[in-house]
């Protein structure tokens, strides 16, 4: 028991959670690539979405390596309408992956749209992703709804998952 809870302390990482600079996009790219199970974004997507569209926020979670060199280990990527924000993205370095990376950057995306008065966030996520499922779950996003045959590559349906964050909910 004792042994247990210790583990569960040393595995946290603490990140720089900092919003993304147009020097990170491809290391974001890798990132997202390095998950062979999930649908890939075009290159030119993720410039456009980070780059140009002023309703798109995006963090970067960043640590130190061994030699004391800041590397992006974790990424999300959301969007605003007028109460709404929808997770676009979110992934973690496979290497860092469960080390509480995730945590952090939705911690983030979820702060960031209750500033902005979007007090409702949603994301669609593969059925089959349970990690994922999982992780949203802890954050007591729910099911909301379905979406068939939403993926491609390969093809599948999603669910639609949402989280209500009212403004009294601090
Ligand atoms: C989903 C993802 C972003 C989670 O990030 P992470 O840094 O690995 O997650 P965290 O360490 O912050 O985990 C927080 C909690 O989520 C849940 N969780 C995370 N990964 C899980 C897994 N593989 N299996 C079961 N639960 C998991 C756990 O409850 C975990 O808490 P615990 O470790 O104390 O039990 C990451 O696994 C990832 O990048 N996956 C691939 C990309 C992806 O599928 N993105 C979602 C697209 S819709």
């Amino acid at each position: 028991m004792r042994k247990s809870r210790k583990n569960a302390v040393m595995k946290a990482l603490q990140a720089r959670i900092r919003k993304v600079a147009r020097g990170d996009i491809d290391r974001i790219i890798d990132i997202e690539r390095s998950w062979h199970h999930l649908s890939h974004w075009s290159i030119d997507s993720y410039y456009r979405l980070i780059n140009e569209d002023n309703f798109t926020q995006s963090f970067i979670a960043e640590i130190d390596d061994e030699h004391g060199v800041p590397k992006i280990v974790g990424f999300v990527i959301f969007h605003f309408t007028i109460d709404v924000s929808e997770i676009y993205n979110i992934a973690v370095d496979t290497a860092h992956a469960r080390s509480g990376i995730g945590k952090q950057l939705m911690t983030a995306a979820i702060e960031a749209s209750r500033r902005n008065h979007a007090y409702r966030v949603t994301l669609e996520v593969r059925k089959s992703n349970t990690p994922a499922i999982n992780f949203y779950l802890g954050f007591k996003f729910r099911v909301a709804g379905e979406r068939r045959n939403y993926y491609s590559n390969p093809m599948e349906d999603a669910y639609v998952m949402e989280l209500e964050t009212g403004p009294d909910s601090d």
